[in-house]
């Protein structure tokens, strides 16, 4: 049975975007409506809107609103003026290749049409053809990656992946959501994923609202429950794939990984193609999104360590290919060697 996903975390509404404030669940469900692509832009910072797939639509419909307020004379100054708030949106966040994708075919949107009302509603129906494609995408990976998850398997997963950080089924927690609805019995481990905790609040958010029995842990336990036999995978999401498979995703991912291997657990990544940096060679080249260290020596405001101590915030880490079993895509299930199959699903047919 199809699970209904009660929420929308990204709405457009024709001059306005809605969107559920990420940073305020589980314990409120509030949402933000806007016309204005700068309060979009903060949302995206903030991570009140937040995930690869979703920074890409909620950044696609920030361009939108902002389109929908220039008043130009020509196609030229429009385009000219467009330019300001596509570097406002490609400024907020430096790791998800979503959003960057979505950037690109916005501004591709914006070189047609002859008038300026033409070009902002090209402009506008991009960005809901970028909505409904990620959204779309997603379905379809859960539905190829669901054939990896035997009745009966517990899967660890990593900060969250789900409906909330796609606007669809989600990747990681969306291949999980789709094998649950199969009829498998499947339990989920969720690793609360500091500093923000992804993990604690929205993936046990939204893997109780999917009637799936989870368990939180601590990031740091990963490694006795993989090694004591209790995990059957390890699924994540990706913020950014190289050419050569090597994956930026969550701060923490690289760990699991590695522990996966160890152990002897196989470890997949689950990302839509937009995901997919064929321009990039290596992991290496993947940008990573430093944030302030107030998220490390604060919990939801309350400090935790000695005022004006040091501390390190990293948003996200590389897994080198070579740890990766497979990466789960709307394609097909790539494995390796991924140079190739990753080459083969991002060529233009
Ligand atoms: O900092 P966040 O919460 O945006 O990080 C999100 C992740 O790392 C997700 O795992 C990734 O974007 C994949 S989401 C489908």
């Amino acid at each position: 049975m199809e699970h209904q996903i009660t929420y929308a975390p990204i709405e457009w509404l024709g001059d306005k975007v809605r969107l559920l404030d990420q940073t305020r669940l589980p314990g409120e469900e509030i949402y933000i409506e806007t016309d204005d692509y700068r309060v979009v832009a903060e949302a995206i910072k903030e991570l009140k809107v937040r995930g690869a797939p979703a920074i890409g639509i909620a950044g696609a419909y920030g361009v939108a609103l902002g389109a929908l307020k220039i008043e130009a004379a020509s196609p030229e100054e429009f385009r000219a003026r467009l330019a300001e708030v596509i570097s406002t949106i490609a400024g907020t966040r430096p790791t998800a290749r979503n959003l960057f994708g979505a950037l690109e075919y916005l501004q591709k949107a914006a070189q047609t049409g002859k008038s300026v009302a033409q070009i902002r509603n090209n402009i506008i129906a991009a960005a809901i053809t970028i909505h409904e494609e990620e959204a779309a995408a997603t379905h379809k990976l859960s539905e190829y990656g669901a054939e990896l998850i035997q009745d009966g398997d517990t899967i660890l997963t990593h900060c969250n992946t789900g409906p909330l950080a796609t606007t669809g089924y989600g990747t990681a927690l969306g291949v999980i959501i789709r094998a649950h609805e199969q009829g498998k019995i499947v339990k989920v481990f969720a690793d609360e994923t500091r500093p923000l905790l992804q993990g604690a609040r929205l993936t046990c958010w939204e893997a109780q609202k999917a009637g799936i029995p989870v368990t939180l842990i601590t990031d740091s336990m990963a490694g006795y429950f993989l090694n004591r036999g209790y995990i059957n995978s390890v699924i994540t999401g990706a913020d950014r794939i190289a050419a050569n498979g090597d994956t930026a995703n969550k701060i923490g991912t690289y760990s699991l990984a590695v522990l996966a291997k160890e152990n002897g657990v196989p470890f997949y990544i689950a990302a839509p193609t937009t995901t997919i940096d064929p321009c990039i060679v290596t992991g290496a080249q993947i940008p990573i999104e430093q944030r302030s260290p107030d998220e490390v020596t604060h919990v939801q405001g309350v400090s935790l360590a000695p005022a004006g101590v040091a501390a390190a915030n990293p948003a996200f880490d590389v897994t080198p290919h070579k740890y990766i079993t497979a990466i789960i895509t709307e394609k097909g299930i790539i494995r390796k060697p991924y140079k190739a199959g990753i080459k083969s699903i991002t060529s233009v047919a």
